[in-house]
């Protein structure tokens, strides 16, 4: 098990264990401790069905990822606790670094990732404003995104990732029809 991995799996011990009630309070939209369902809890498509409505920039993004992101992912997603989300870097090497540019082939899935499991102690608690935000804010520091950027369901659909042709779709997607 990777050290991200650890530190995520006691992150979210630590809030099962002392924090749930608490969270459930103090974060209306989070659904901590409440079953899961297709209407709750919807999942993002690559082709972007299952969106929300709204809209977010880059701007409110890095307002955002001051407050509730930085403790783990350092100033402008350069590293902490919970890895580095900025750049790109070579893939080839004996420790490749795995930044969102190289390693997420849609930008949809990356916004369904950081609604459905960021922050680790807060799973759901993001608006789709502020998912749509910190979805753009996190891809500009990747470099996929310029700093006006705005995003909503149709702009984070149509984006093509940097390493999109790096990936190949395990025949179970191919036979599904993901390409
Ligand atoms: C308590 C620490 C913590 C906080 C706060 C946190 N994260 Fe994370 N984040 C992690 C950990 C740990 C991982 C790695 C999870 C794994 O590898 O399974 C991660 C992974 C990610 C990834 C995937 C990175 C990749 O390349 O695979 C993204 C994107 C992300 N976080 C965005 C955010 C955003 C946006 C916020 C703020 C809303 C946030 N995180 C807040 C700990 C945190």
């Amino acid at each position: 098990m990777c050290m991200r991995r650890l530190a995520l799996v006691a992150a979210l011990t630590l809030s099962a264990s002392a924090h749930a009630a608490d969270l459930g309070r103090e974060l209306p939209h989070t659904l901590l401790g409440k079953p899961l369902t297709a209407a709750t809890a919807p999942t993002i498509w690559p082709d972007g069905r299952g969106l929300p409505a709204g809209q977010g920039s880059v701007a409110m993004g890095e307002r955002l990822y001051t407050e509730r992101c930085q403790a783990c992912h350092g100033e402008r997603g350069t590293g902490g606790s919970g890895g580095h989300l900025a750049g790109r870097s070579r893939l080839d090497g004996p420790d490749p670094d795995r930044t969102v540019a190289n390693y997420w082939p849609y930008a949809t899935t990356v916004f369904d990732y950081i609604r459905r499991a960021m922050p680790p102690q807060a799973p759901w608690s993001l608006t789709a404003e502020e998912t749509y935000a910190l979805t753009a804010y996190v891809l500009h520091l990747g470099g996929v995104l310029p700093a006006e950027a705005l995003l909503d369901a149709r702009s984070v659909s149509a984006l093509r990732m940097p390493n999109r042709e790096g990936f190949v779709p395990a025949p179970e997607a191919r036979a599904a029809g993901v390409r």
